[in-house]
């Protein structure tokens, strides 16, 4: 009872500091128009669709020896979140996907195989583009912080996938400024802080293709825990999404919720989530 008392306080005083540092920013312009308008039917069709999870079946076994990075001491998505981006991408049949945050390359990985599955006379060279502010691929990168075999440049070259794939350093607003191509999707999981994704959301929009999609990571609807056994939240991404509907972009943001197959922490719960226009 004390412990979530404690943790309870905690978030309370992190959403007051990723207020305090949204407030310091002036309002930014954003225009939804290119943003597909997505419903939870759809996405649960994806994640329910046999040929796919058939498809998966195969490619979990490669996956899972190339890209062996356990859940939770790493900071990349989980095993159950690595699924659910594989099949938003046969689902959505995206040309051209750009990353946010590429860290030891869990999510780039998947994303890179998936979009190999796809006819490749629709792919747009480079296929991925990956975006970190660190070099990721560096001897001492994170990767080599983390214990791993491998970077996340050689974990694709060992999956067959390493020509599908550009790796970028660079801090998100900057690169989203002049993003060098449009992209069909586009994942936000580099800066989890409230000024930073408030200022990536409106950018990630004039990088889109008509009908594209944008996938957050890490989205607390209300800010409120997603698993009982921690109730540790990150409160940013909801934050920049809430500031920006109160200036009045029409924007809403569709929480995946708990997926067909275990995420973590003993559950099916993911904290995905698609942003769509409002209808
Ligand atoms: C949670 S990790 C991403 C995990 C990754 N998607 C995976 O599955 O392995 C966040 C990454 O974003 C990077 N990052 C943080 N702020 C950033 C920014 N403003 N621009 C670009 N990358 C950023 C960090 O260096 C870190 O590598």
């Amino acid at each position: 009872m004390f412990e979530r008392i404690r943790v309870f306080r905690e978030n309370q005083k992190y959403i007051d500091y990723e207020r305090r540092e949204l407030q310091k920013l002036s309002t930014v312009d954003c225009d939804p128009r290119r943003l597909r308008s997505i419903d939870e039917a759809e996405i649960h069709r994806m994640f329910t669709d046999t040929i796919l999870e058939r498809e998966w079946n195969d490619s979990a076994h490669s996956l899972s020896r190339h890209c062996a990075i356990a859940d939770g001491a790493t900071s990349a998505v989980n095993p159950g979140d690595r699924r659910a981006l594989y099949y938003l991408i046969r689902g959505f049949h995206p040309c051209r996907v750009l990353e946010i945050g590429t860290h030891v390359g869990a999510s780039t990985a998947h994303f890179a195989a998936a979009l190999a599955m796809e006819n490749p006379t629709g792919l747009e060279n480079p296929a991925l583009v990956t975006v970190d502010l660190e070099d990721v691929n560096a001897h001492e990168g994170p990767w080599k912080r983390m214990n791993l075999k491998c970077s996340p440049a050689e974990m694709l070259q060992n999956l067959g996938h390493r020509d599908l794939v550009l790796f970028i350093t660079d801090k998100s607003p900057n690169f989203l400024r002049s993003p060098r191509y449009q992209y069909d999707l586009i994942f936000l999981d580099g800066s989890h802080a409230a000024s930073v994704v408030y200022q990536e959301i409106p950018l990630a929009l004039s990088a889109l293709k008509q009908n594209g999609v944008i996938l957050l990571h890490d989205f607390y609807p209300n800010n409120k825990a997603l698993w009982s056994s921690n109730r540790r939240i990150v409160p940013g991404p909801s934050l920049a999404v809430q500031r920006l509907c109160e200036e009045g972009a029409p924007l809403q943001v569709c929480p995946l919720g708990a997926l067909p197959w275990p995420t973590k922490l003993g559950s099916n719960v993911t904290s995905l989530a698609v942003l769509t226009r409002k209808t």
